[in-house]
């Protein structure tokens, strides 16, 4: 507890001075710098290698502290209340006299805001004046990062301070919500649609298609080990890693699993984690198991597809 107070101070006094700072989230860890500052924002997307035009993340500690920044409206209000801090970000209108750099948004009239759960990272962000925008800490279409060490893999020394908050308890990034136009998911993520629907009392969907324009970040390849991944697998060929859904008996060298008794939440947990083991265990290739399409394996599917793009 006092390590974690003291590398909470060390990441306010670096992001005070308009450094990056790697800071853990329940979803992935993020690379995070004040969202109010061109110089800051501006080093994210050189560190990252991001193209400009994907815009950014603002998280905050509470609902009070996005009033100078966007509007809020009762759909807004009612997904608050009911899941967060957790894994969903709106994207709400921003306002006219807000503070947030224009690089964050790329000079669009909307802004992605997300209140994380991990408590270390509530205890930062308490402590600033500003919100902190942070996409994912790893380079751009690479794997998402779900712990310091996954971080420390991305970049090596390049950034200055990766607080550490432990491995992320989602492993999957957050579902984004679009609730300036007409209301729609933009990207899947931690919280499945079906809740969200339910709460909203509005059938709400997803389509990939439709997205492109919204979230260009999720169109191309991303999320990607570098190797070859081939879906609904049956049996590994010799040289491919294989990652199964369940544990089983016996051992074979090349088989990874994502759970013990098919349980989705945990399976995402340990998606992105599994994929890097392999990636720097140097298999060349990895074939996995059909996942289930429905709750979660709806996410978990959506970045294995992306993921095995090339
Ligand atoms: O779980 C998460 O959301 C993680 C953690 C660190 O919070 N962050 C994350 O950020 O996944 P990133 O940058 O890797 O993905 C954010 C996505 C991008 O695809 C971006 O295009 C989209 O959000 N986005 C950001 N602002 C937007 C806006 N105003 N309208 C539509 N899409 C937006
Ligand atoms: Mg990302």
């Amino acid at each position: 507890m006092k390590k974690d107070l003291s590398n909470i101070k060390k990441a306010k006094y670096l992001l005070d001075k308009n450094h990056c700072v790697a800071i853990p989230t329940e979803t992935v860890y993020g690379l995070a710098a004040n969202a109010y500052s061109d110089k800051a924002t501006l080093k994210i997307f050189k560190l990252k290698k991001r193209p400009k035009f994907n815009p950014l993340i603002v998280h905050y500690f509470d609902a009070r502290d996005i009033e100078d920044d966007c509007e809020i409206n009762s759909d807004f209000r009612k997904l608050y209340n009911e899941f967060c801090p957790g894994p969903l970000t709106f994207i709400l209108k921003l306002k006219k006299n807000s503070k947030i750099s224009k690089h964050v948004t790329n000079a669009k009239k909307t802004l992605a805001v997300r209140f994380p759960k991990n408590l270390i990272t509530k205890r930062l962000l308490k402590s600033l004046n500003y919100p902190l925008a942070a996409p994912s800490a790893n380079i751009y279409t690479q794997i998402s990062p779900v712990s310091k060490k996954d971080v420390k893999d991305e970049f090596g020394k390049k950034i200055s301070f990766i607080l550490d908050g432990g491995s992320s308890k989602v492993g999957l990034e957050s579902t984004i919500i679009d609730l300036v136009n007409k209301v729609k998911i933009l990207r899947l993520g931690g919280i499945e649609i079906d809740k969200i629907s339910k709460v909203l009392k509005r059938k709400l969907k997803y389509s990939k298609e439709k997205n492109k324009m919204q979230v260009p970040g999720q169109s191309k390849l991303h999320y990607s080990p570098n190797i070859p991944i081939r879906l609904n697998a049956k049996k590994p060929f010799s040289d491919e890693a294989f990652i199964l859904i369940q544990k089983r008996k016996g051992f074979d060298k090349k088989y990874f699993y994502l759970t013990k008794n098919k349980n989705l939440k945990e399976a995402g947990k340990n998606l992105y984690s599994t994929l890097r083991k392999i990636k720097n265990l140097k298999f060349n290739k990895i074939a996995i198991e059909k996942i289930p399409n429905s709750g979660l394996g709806l996410t978990i599917n959506d970045r294995l597809k992306r993921a095995s793009k090339r």
